[in-house]
């Protein structure tokens, strides 16, 4: 998945992968419930920045949701990986909503441009070192607040993790990576010390059917000219 020699079909399986172990896993749930949970009160348009867009299925489900409640929300999907991010626009050619931007968040000005920022098991991919600071942008950059939804490292769902790919993949990026993944997630008290450790925000955390984490930060007030629900 961090390969930056995969090819464009491998990327393409492997990203389509994802999205299949995301459906079949109750992936989505940490993501919808969170991001909805920062909806303010009454409005009807909400604005999402997705770190780590992968293959958009993510996105795709954040505008589906929003239209079945009555809220249009609008996605701009950044990547680290260029043909990531090519591969994420075809899959959401049909959602006028969602754009996308090859985009490190690192260099992401610290300015709250978005509602909600979300990242789904993207802080399994950095250094313990970088994660308070991958928050802190993530709170820099919401005007309401920040999702995480993330691995629980922990040896049932390694093991699951592994029985499941072993079955179900042919492709061997999949099958290394998605252990890997986990052994790469996270407990409880990790996430929360670092979480803590974020200025200016209310951290909940939730384990989530099977073995995911949902962060929440919520930030303590809106900055000045916040319009809720604009
Ligand atoms: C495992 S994929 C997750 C895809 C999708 N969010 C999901 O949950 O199915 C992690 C993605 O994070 C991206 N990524 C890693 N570091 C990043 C950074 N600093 N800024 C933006 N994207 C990053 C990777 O390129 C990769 O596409």
């Amino acid at each position: 998945m961090d390969d930056p020699a995969a090819s464009a079909p491998e990327l393409a399986r492997t990203l389509a992968e994802i999205e299949g172990l995301n459906r079949t896993l109750n992936g989505y749930r940490p993501t919808l419930d969170g991001v909805f949970s920062l909806l303010p009160p009454g409005a009807t348009r909400l604005s999402v920045l997705d770190v780590g867009v992968g293959g958009g299925d993510m996105a795709r489900q954040l505008v589906e949701h929003g239209a079945a409640r009555g809220v249009e929300v609008h996605v701009l999907g950044i990547d680290l990986a260029e043909s990531t991010v090519a591969y994420a626009e075809g899959r959401t050619a049909g959602y006028p909503t969602i754009t996308h931007r090859h985009q490190d968040l690192f260099a992401l000005p610290a300015e709250p441009a978005f509602d909600v920022v979300h990242a789904a098991q993207v802080l399994h991919h950095f250094p313990d070192d970088a994660i308070v600071p991958a928050l802190t942008r993530m709170a820099e950059v919401a005007r309401v607040g920040v999702v995480v939804n993330d691995l629980h490292r922990h040896p049932v769902a390694w093991a699951g993790i592994r029985a499941i790919t072993a079955v179900l993949s042919r492709n061997p990026m999949i099958r290394y990576d998605a252990p890997l993944s986990v052994r790469r997630g996270f407990v409880a008290e990790e996430l929360l010390g670092w979480a803590r450790a974020v200025p200016g925000v209310e951290a909940t955390l939730t384990w989530r059917l099977p073995f995911r984490w949902q962060l929440v930060l919520r930030r303590a007030a809106p900055p000045p000219g916040h319009a809720q629900g604009a």
